[in-house]
This record gives structure tokens, C-alpha cells and sequence, in this order.
């Protein structure tokens, strides 16, 4: 049964983003397509293998076709290598013909970059498949791969007409990766949500409804940020809470031994205790969040295990390091509240890193 529970526009100059979020709302792909591209006889359709596996999705005979572009799972998509087969494909579709991407945050980035780069950018509408996605990936339009040098170090601004979150795909989540998407729903609500960061001290959702609540409600949140300060000049950086240490552990571990999600979490006790050190916050603070995070079922520290001297080397490459600057980390300022710091020294960072 189709049933949409919350829809949103994210409105940017000159383009706007619906976003449904709902239980069975996949089928309204093909309507959609047929109203918002009558022209169109074609179509790019991107999804992560695991996923088309899951979940087919058959065309109806009537309507345009689809070119169907099967990669990953994961992080695999985002290389050069699986970018310029994605863009091999699509160079068949005219400009007024669309994509479709399916699949998890990964997935959306690839294809979204594709998209943002062939013909100088074709329209395209996402189907996220993972709780990531829906949180965040899918909204605001950053699209990327990785390089050798970092994570999403190509990449463009190009937003989705059309978010198409059906929260029935997530029954064949795995665990691991419907937590990892916690993380950034829990990093949403704490940024500017206390009902989403009550409900998420409540545990994960436990239903299909709830799942619709939480991600709807970090969809706004994500969506009025974006809306402020869409290419990342200020407010926008707020969403990278735990990802300055995050990103670095990314790299330094890969993507199967850390999700990324797991990794912004790992990256949030360093950075709470940094804003502890700083007197933003207070210690009761720093335990809360750690026990919030221990509920959803994510670890909050960087594991012992982990070569602290390879997590520095890879952090003094961070593109978000600015030239000439000391290191730049989101900081709490409460439990509702962050504040960017572009002064966080070396000395701050090991001291946090190991209480
Ligand atoms: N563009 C943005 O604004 C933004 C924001 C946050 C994160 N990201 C990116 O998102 C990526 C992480 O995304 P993710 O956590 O969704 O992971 P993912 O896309 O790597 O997917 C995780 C795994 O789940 C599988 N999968 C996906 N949907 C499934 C389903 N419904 N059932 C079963 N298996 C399924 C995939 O095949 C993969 O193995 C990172 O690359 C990160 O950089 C982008």
C-alpha cells in the first residue's frame, strides 16, 4: 500500500527538490516521470546491485524506457573507474531525459556526480535505499566520489528534482548499516532537533511509522539548513559534527571495516571533548551523548586499535583543513547546538582523541 507521510520542498535559487518521504512510495516513480518528463523516451536508471537484486523494479510498458546501469554495492561506486561507466551510459539519454539513482548514500553520489556532469547536467530523481540516504545523502545535493587523496574529493552541486524515501526498503537493511545511518540522524538532531534527539534517546525506531517520523524530521532539518547556505559556506558546515575525525578514520580503516556512519559517531567523543576542554560543555554532557550513542548501538571513540600517527597523517590532509589554518571541527555547544571551530590546535585534538 502506498501511503505518503511527509512531503517537503527544499527550495534553492532556481531549483527546488520535492521530497516524499512514506511506506510503499517507490511506484510512484513511474507517474512521476511520465508528469514531470512527458518528452522523454528514455531514461538512466543507476542502482546499486545489492539492492536491484532486493528490490526490481520493472518499468511499465508504457512510458519511457529504462537504460539500466547496475553498480557497486556501497562504497565501490564512487571511483573513476565505475564513474565513467555510469557516464558511458548515460551519454545515450538527451538532454531532457532524466535519471533515476537507487541505492544508499553511496550509490546517490555516484550516480547524482554522473548526472551533474553529463551534458552539462541532466535532471534526476532518488531513490534512497538506506537510512542514510533518506537522513541525509539524499537531500541538498551534494554529489561526489572519492580520490586517492580523500573521500568526495570530486564532486558538484547538484540536487535531485525528486526524493522518492519509501521506508519499506530499509526491511532489508542490514543492521550494521541501518545503524551507521543513525549516527547522522542523531548528528541531525543534534544540531537543531530535540523532539528527533528525544525520540532517538528512545532507541532506534520500531516501526515503519516511526522510521517515517525520525527521517522526516531530519529531512527538515537538513533541508533548512541547505536552504541557508546551499555550497557550504557556513551554516552547512554544522552537518560535518564527528566527521573531521570521521572522515580520516574512513580513509585510514576503508569502507569494510568502517561505515561511514559508524565513523561520524567515533569522530563525536573526540569532538565533544574538545568543546568540554573549551568549557562549551560540561562532562555530564560528553557522558549523555556517549550513552546516547551506545543505545543506538555505535561505538563514540576512536577504537584503541587504531594507529593514532597514520589518523593525524591522514587528518593534516583533510580537505577541509584550510591552508595555513589549524584543524576545523564542529563543536557542541549543549545538547541542541553546534558551533564550527577553525582553531582546533594539534594539542586539542590528541588530548581529546584519548581522555
Ligand atoms: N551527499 C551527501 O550529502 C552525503 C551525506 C552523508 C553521507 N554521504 C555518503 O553516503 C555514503 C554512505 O551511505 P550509506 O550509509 O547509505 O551506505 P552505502 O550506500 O555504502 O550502502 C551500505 C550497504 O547497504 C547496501 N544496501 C543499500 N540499501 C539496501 C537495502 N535496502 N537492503 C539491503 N542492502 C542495502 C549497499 O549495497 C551497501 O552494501 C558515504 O559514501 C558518504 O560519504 C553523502
Amino acid at each position: 500500500m502506498t501511503s505518503v507521510h511527509h512531503r517537503e520542498r527544499v527550495r534553492l535559487p532556481g531549483r527546488e527538490t520535492d521530497i516524499e518521504v512514506g511506506c510503499g512510495i517507490r511506484a510512484r516513480l513511474w507517474t512521476a516521470l511520465a508528469a514531470r518528463f512527458p518528452r522523454a523516451w528514455r531514461f538512466g536508471l543507476v542502482l546499486d546491485r545489492r539492492v536491484a537484486d532486493l528490490w526490481p523494479m520493472e518499468a511499465p510498458t508504457v512510458g519511457p524506457r529504462p537504460l539500466v546501469v547496475r553498480v557497486g554495492p556501497g562504497e565501490a561506486a564512487k571511483t573513476r573507474r565505475v564513474l565513467a561507466r555510469i557516464q558511458d551510459r548515460l551519454l545515450d539519454l538527451k538532454r531532457d531525459e532524466p535519471v533515476v539513482a537507487m541505492g544508499g548514500g553511496a550509490l546517490l553520489d555516484a550516480a547524482g556526480f554522473a548526472a551533474a556532469t553529463v551534458r552539462r547536467g541532466l535532471e534526476w530523481i532518488a531513490l534512497p535505499t538506506t537510512v542514510l540516504g533518506m537522513a541525509d545523502a539524499a537531500v541538498g545535493g551534494k554529489v561526489a566520489i572519492n580520490h586517492p587523496r580523500g573521500k568526495n574529493l570530486l564532486g558538484a552541486f547538484h540536487p535531485p528534482v525528486l526524493v522518492l524515501a519509501d521506508v519499506d526498503i530499509l526491511a532489508t537493511l542490514l543492521q550494521r548499516d541501518r545503524v551507521a545511518g543513525l549516527a547522522e540522524m542523531y548528528k541531525m538532531a543534534r544540531i537543531g532537533d530535540a523532539e528527533l534527539l528525544d525520540l532517538l534517546r528512545r532507541g532506534a525506531p520500531a516501526d515503519p511509522v516511526a522510521w517515517c517520523d525520525a527521517i522526516a524530521r531530519a529531512v527538515t532539518i537538513k533541508a533548512r539548513i541547505v536552504e541557508e547556505d546551499e555550497r557550504d559556506q557556513g551554516l552547512r558546515r554544522a552537518l560535518n559534527y564527528g566527521h573531521t575525525v570521521g572522515h580520516a578514520l574512513e580513509r585510514l580503516l576503508g569502507p569494510d571495516a568502517v561505515r561511514h556512519g559508524e565513523a561520524v559517531a567515533m569522530g563525536m567523543g573526540p569532538a565533544a571533548r574538545i568543546a568540554l576542554a573549551r568549557g562549551l560543555v560540561d562532562g555530564a554532557l560528553v557522558e549523555r551523548q556517549a550513552r546516547d550513542l551506545e543505545r543506538l548501538g555505535l561505538d563514540h571513540d576512536v577504537p584503541r586499535g587504531v594507529d593514532r600517527e597514520a589518523l593525524f597523517e591522514i587528518m593534516g590532509l583533510d580537505k577541509k583543513r584550510r591552508p595555513g589554518a589549524a584543524h576545523t571541527f564542529v563543536l557542541p555547544v549543549g545538547d541542541v547546538g553546534v558551533q564550527i571551530a577553525e582553531d582546533v590546535s594539534e594539542e586539542e585534538i590528541r588530548a581529546a582523541l584519548d581522555p
